[in-house]
């Protein structure tokens, strides 16, 4: 590509976002950049300060207070570990990556995400890795509301059997043994979250092109991309 752009790549949860993300970056010499992992960071954040109750119920005025304090603000980073395009997630100069990928974590960071000032943080700080250009950013709301000028867009989607056969096969080789059933319950649930929050939902922004992996490898959604580019008169590869 002649100068750096942005590339925002939003989705449901479960279509391979990161995976093609991350493809696409190295391809193009860009740094990646997983915005969920902004979110699961402010989440271990606000547990280990104990901002949030056994019903996360948040503290927002005491997670406000940490986030927006000047004296002491709270720096989330992210460092190129492998060459995949892999990243590691840093919180006040600690690697946290492990710490930020444990079910806990998965079960209340919907309910930080949904925080408008939280939102507003990861946003200011998304604005600032994201202004010298040459990113690829994978989230839900990325190409609506952070960057509603990004470049290009994308919006990932797949069947949710589909997801859910990902999913299954993903938590078996880690050796989580879960229903599929229970698997597509839980996409299913989070759709609807992602869907109907208030604050920047997940949605497809209407100049977003659509990619649909349901019956695709990565290898074709590299070349979809490729002619995406072409297309669009941008060369990249
Ligand atoms: O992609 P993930 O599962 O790591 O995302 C973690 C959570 O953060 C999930 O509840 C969705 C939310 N999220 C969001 O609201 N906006 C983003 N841009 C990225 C993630």
């Amino acid at each position: 590509m002649t100068s750096p752009v942005i590339i925002a790549i939003d989705g449901y949860s479960s279509t391979g976002k990161s995976t093609f993300a991350k493809a696409i970056a190295k391809e193009l010499g860009y740094i990646y950049i997983d915005t969920g992992a902004m979110y699961r960071a402010v989440t271990l954040f606000a547990l280990r300060n104990g901002f949030v109750s056994k019903n996360n119920t948040i503290d927002t005025e005491a997670l406000r207070k940490m986030l927006f304090s000047g004296e002491h603000p709270v720096v989330i980073s992210f460092r190129t570990t492998g060459p995949d395009g892999a990243s590691e997630t840093w919180l006040n100069g600690e690697n946290v990556e492990r710490d930020i990928r444990t079910i806990e974590i998965s079960r209340v960071v919907s309910h930080i995400a949904a925080v408008p000032m939280v939102r507003e943080f990861v946003d200011r700080s998304l604005h600032e890795i994201g202004s010298g250009k040459g990113v690829v950013m994978d989230g839900r709301d990325i190409g609506t509301a952070v960057f509603p000028d990004a470049e290009i867009k994308i919006f990932m989607t797949a069947r949710p059997e589909v997801r859910a056969r990902r999913r299954y096969e993903e938590m078996r080789s880690k050796g989580q043994e879960t229903p599929y059933e229970e698997v597509l319950g839980n996409i299913r649930e989070r759709d609807y979250i992602d869907e109907h929050r208030k604050t920047a939902p997940l949605s497809r922004a209407a100049d977003a092109e659509l990619l649909d992996n349901s019956d695709m490898t990565v290898e074709e959604q590299i070349q979809w991309f490729k002619d995406l580019l072409k297309r669009r008169h941008l060369c990249g590869f």
